[in-house]
């Protein structure tokens, strides 16, 4: 069995405490009868046993907490309760009542998932070491679908996989149900992800032939009870490939019909089944386009099939062709913004978080904001494809917080992504939801590095709430998951928080983008230019010569920047006043350009190469007086791989400074080491 992540209930905690907790939840009713409150009581348990060497029994007379849906409450404690802040069926709240004297807490809501998600957080502040005397908390979802997009094929592999093999053992299935399946949902439901999307968007058909779906229908059963519904990705040409038609154009009765009998077989078996995710006519995929037909006609028609079934379709704007002369950056753009309000009310359009691909740093994808009518369900990769993969330690939810708190001034300033995908802006928006493409394996530790769990908790949590703070996750991460002794928690704090930063500086600082080596993207590659397609190139990116560096996509390029709201045109327009960490994005700049530092363009560049490889040193600094607060293991693996980490960055220093500066044909400045 797989490490409990940030359940393992096992941090030292001290007597008092100890005391204090057991005296307070030895007695426990849960008023439910579902498979759901069997996993309550189960989760409550295992707290109790790890945390506190206790155990709970589960009782009717004089419980110390009640849990019971809103309904099935005493009418003398529902009406201490404000049941009006239940907003939907995932909220919940946590009260502290006093009944005759005494205090009662009570943990309700409107379903026995509300429940759930009551339970966990209840046992979090445990895990925080809170006081829970007079606990008062209510919360719910900001955002509709949580939902984790495995990039995993039906042969084991996994697509930008760096923790080992699919954990779907679909050799297995229907019939094996490995642990690890409820250790996933239970991971998830801790943190309110409500959906999985089991196989990856380059995917083959075959997860729709019948055999599969039993497969399927396996893994919906045991994730129903946790709160997690089941979607696939469908291959847009199924109906040629299984179906052994002639075409899959979307607008052929044959082709609907045969969509029309498979989504009513998934139902038979799957009734919450969730729906379809989509990519479509891009990177070879086959679409819509393929038979002259838009993204609408697509998305529509297995909508159109859905709808009865209240399932969706998540329809992916992660498109870009090679056949175009046009930046890569704005075709999504154009292919979709002029679709606005075209879409059925039960397609979500999935936007990348930026108009590239999961860059360590990109500016906002310009859709957000320019479809006011469209449901755009934000796409965050927890997999690390560009940011160092397996073996660096970068805390995302720290990007993803940049992400969500950018002001796309779409109505106004204020605008955040975060209320434009939360639905806030837009208070006609029907479904609202974030993807984060997993970065969950088959290593005993679910994730490779052991930092990158927090990732995938990081993302649980801002898909619960995207104004959530990256440092707040840090905080809960850490103390969950090692201590909650707080000179661990003030090194550590910072040195997650400031990864993202350092990875940034050390590959792609000053808006520099996609100069990866080419297909496995790991590691520099500036150099790459021979590739199948120009948009794959890194000098494609980059545009590095003797006047300068950087893509031009102000009006004498691209004109990228047009799709941006003019507050950010205005700003970004002028090479004085756009944030140096755009620079390069937007900017062909001439080497002796004279930064806001006063130093010039090649020298600043060397300058955050250089600040980047310090980072990682000092995160290797703080990790060495580590080894008091975590298990050994975890502290070795750690300092192995920060080692890694560091020699890397160099490595990306070297190679970057090497390549751009028979370019720049200006020295090395003196703070550079002697490159080998
Ligand atoms: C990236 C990634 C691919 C993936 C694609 C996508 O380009 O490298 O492996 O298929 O994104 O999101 O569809």
């Amino acid at each position: 069995s797989s490490e409990e992540l940030w359940l393992s209930y096992s941090q030292p905690l001290n007597n008092k405490l100890k005391e204090t907790y057991t005296s307070k939840i030895k007695h426990i009713q849960i008023k439910t009868f579902s498979e759901t409150g069997e996993i309550i009581k189960t989760e409550l348990q295992m707290l109790a046993t790890k945390m506190l060497d206790t155990s709970i029994s589960f009782t009717s007379t004089t419980p110390q907490i009640i849990i019971a849906k809103i309904d099935n409450l005493d009418s003398k404690f529902k009406q201490k309760i404000n049941s009006q802040s239940l907003v939907n069926n995932e909220s919940f709240i946590i009260q502290t009542i006093t009944v005759h004297q005494k205090d009662l807490l009570i943990i309700t809501g409107k379903t026995d998932i509300s429940l759930l998600y009551g339970t966990y957080c209840f046992i979090k502040q445990l895990q925080l070491h809170k006081d829970i005397s007079s606990i008062s908390i209510t919360d719910s979802p900001k955002i509709q679908l949580r939902i984790l997009n495995h990039w995993d094929n039906l042969d084991g592999t996994v697509e930008r996989g760096y923790a080992g093999f699919s954990i779907w053992d679909w050799h297995l299935l229907p019939g094996f149900k490995k642990e690890i399946y409820y250790e996933y949902a239970r991971a998830n439901a801790s943190i309110g992800i409500n959906g999985t999307v089991l196989n990856n968007v380059n995917s083959n058909a075959y997860i729709l032939t019948s055999p599969y779906l039993q497969k399927v229908k396996t893994l919906a059963d045991i994730f129903r009870p946790y709160g997690i519904k089941v979607y696939l990705t469908a291959r847009f040409s199924a109906p040629i490939e299984l179906g052994k038609l002639p075409t899959a154009d979307p607008l052929n009765e044959e082709v609907i019909q045969w969509w029309k009998s498979k989504i009513s077989e998934i139902y038979k078996e799957i009734p919450d089944f969730g729906g379809f995710l989509i990519k479509a006519n891009s990177e070879g995929q086959p679409g819509p386009n393929t038979y002259g037909r838009s993204h609408v006609e697509g998305a529509n028609m297995l909508a159109t099939l859905l709808e009865p079934y209240q399932g969706v379709v998540m329809w992916r704007a992660f498109v870009y062709s090679e056949q175009q002369s046009e930046d890569r950056a704005k075709q999504a753009f154009n292919e979709f913004a002029p679709f606005d309000g075209a879409f059925k009310e039960n397609v979500l359009v999935q936007v990348k978080n930026g108009p590239i691909d999961f860059q360590p740093r990109e500016p906002y994808h310009p859709l957000f904001g320019a479809m006011p009518k469209t449901s755009l369900m934000m796409e965050f990769q927890i997999t690390q494809e560009y940011l160092g993969q397996g073996s660096h330690l970068v805390f995302l939810p720290k990007l993803y917080e940049e992400v969500l708190s950018t002001d796309t001034y779409a109505k106004g300033k204020g605008s955040t992504i975060a209320k434009i995908i939360d639905g806030e802006l837009y208070q006609d928006h029907r479904i609202t939801g974030m993807a984060g493409v997993a970065n969950i394996g088959t290593e005993t530790n679910w994730t490779g590095h052991p930092f990158a769990q927090a990732n995938w908790y990081g993302f649980g949590r801002q898909a619960w709430d995207p104004t959530t703070s990256a440092e707040s996750i840090a905080k809960e991460w850490l103390s969950m998951t090692f201590t909650t002794d707080s000179l661990f928690i003030q090194q550590m704090t910072p040195l997650l928080i400031n990864s993202r930063e350092a990875v940034v500086n050390y590959m792609t600082p000053l808006g520099l983008h996609h100069i990866m080596n080419a297909e496995h993207h790991y590691g520099p590659g500036p150099w790459i230019a021979n590739m199948s397609r120009p948009d794959w190139n890194s000098i494609y990116y980059h545009r590095a010569d003797s006047l300068g560096l950087g893509f031009d996509r102000t009006q004498t390029g691209s004109n990228a920047l047009e799709q941006y709201p003019k507050e950010i045109q205005e700003q970004f327009s002028n090479i004085h006043t756009i944030p140096e960490a755009y620079l390069l994005w937007f900017y062909h700049v001439p080497w002796d350009f004279k930064m806001k530092n006063g130093h010039t363009l090649w020298y600043t560049m060397a300058w955050y190469y250089q600040q980047g490889v310090n980072e990682v040193k000092n995160m290797q600094q703080t990790w060495e007086h580590m080894q008091p607060y975590v298990n050994n293991d975890i502290y070795q693996d750690t300092r192995m791989l920060l080692e890694i980490q560091y020699s890397e960055a160099q490595w990306w220093r070297n190679a970057c400074l090497l390549y751009f500066q028979q370019f720049a044909k200006m020295p090395l400045p003196e703070f550079i080491p002697e490159i080998p």
